[in-house]
C-alpha cells in the first residue's frame, strides 16, 4: 500500500497557519454552504445538514490518506478558527505539476487570507514537495481570484475556452501559474 499524503501545520504569516481539516471546522463549512459559487465548484454541500458537514469533512481526510491530494483549512495562527480552505492537487501522472484550489466564506473576505494562503501553499508545493509548477484556473468574471493569482505571484498564462463545466454550463477559464524560477528571496 502507497504511504498517503501527510497534510501538515505552515505558518502563512504571523496571523495565518494552513493545517489539516478536524471536525470543529463544521462551521467553515456550514458558511461556505450559504455562498452562491463555493458549492458549484466544490463539493461544499448544498444545502447544507450536520451529516453532509461531518461527510464533507471526512472526504478532506480520504483526499490526503488516497494520495489525491492536501486539502487545508487557513486558519487564524491565534486561537486556530478556521477561515477557509486551499487544497494542492497533484498531478496523478507524476509530471512534477499540482493544481490549486481555494476559498473564503463572506465573512473572512478582503484581509488578505486567500493571497497569504496562496502564496504560502504554493511555495511549499515549489520548495518543500520539489514540484515545478503550480496551476490555477479561474473564471474569467472573478476578479477577487484574478487579483488573488497576481497577488500571491502567479502568472498570466492564456485564456481556455469552454474548459470545464460549471453548474452544468460549459465556461471558459483563465489559467496561472507559479513555478520553481517564481521563488524568490522572500518566500524563505
Ligand atoms: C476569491 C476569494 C477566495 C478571495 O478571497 P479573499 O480572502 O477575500 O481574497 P483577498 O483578501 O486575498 O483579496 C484578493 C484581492 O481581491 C480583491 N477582491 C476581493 N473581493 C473582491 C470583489 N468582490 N471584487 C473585486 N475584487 C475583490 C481584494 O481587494 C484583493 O485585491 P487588492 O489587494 O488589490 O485590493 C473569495 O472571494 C472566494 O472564496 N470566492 C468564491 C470562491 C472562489 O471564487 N474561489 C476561487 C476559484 S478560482
Amino acid at each position: 500500500m502507497s504511504t498517503p499524503f501527510i497534510v501538515p501545520r505552515i505558518a502563512a504569516s504571523d496571523s495565518l497557519v494552513l493545517r489539516p481539516w478536524r471536525l470543529d471546522d463544521l462551521p467553515l463549512v456550514r458558511e461556505a454552504a450559504e455562498d452562491t459559487y463555493i458549492p458549484l465548484v466544490t463539493t461544499v454541500p448544498s444545502p447544507y445538514t450536520h451529516a453532509e458537514g461531518v461527510a464533507f469533512i471526512a472526504r478532506q481526510e480520504d483526499r490526503a490518506l488516497s494520495r489525491k491530494g492536501y486539502p487545508f483549512v487557513m486558519a487564524e495562527a491565534a486561537g486556530d478558527r478556521g477561515l477557509g480552505m486551499i487544497g494542492l492537487w497533484p498531478d496523478a501522472a507524476g509530471e512534477g505539476r499540482a493544481s490549486v484550489g481555494y476559498w473564503v466564506p463572506g465573512s473572512a473576505r478582503g484581509r488578505g487570507i486567500a493571497t497569504v494562503g496562496l502564496r504560502a501553499v504554493s511555495t511549499w508545493a515549489l520548495r518543500d514537495l520539489a514540484l515545478a509548477r503550480v496551476e490555477l484556473y479561474v473564471e474569467p468574471w472573478n476578479t477577487a481570484s484574478r487579483k488573488t493569482a497576481v497577488h500571491a505571484g502567479f502568472t498570466y498564462e492564456g485564456h481556455l475556452r469552454s474548459h470545464q463545466s460549471v453548474g452544468g454550463e460549459r465556461r471558459d477559464m483563465l489559467l496561472y501559474s507559479r513555478i520553481t524560477a517564481d521563488l524568490t528571496d522572500a518566500d524563505g
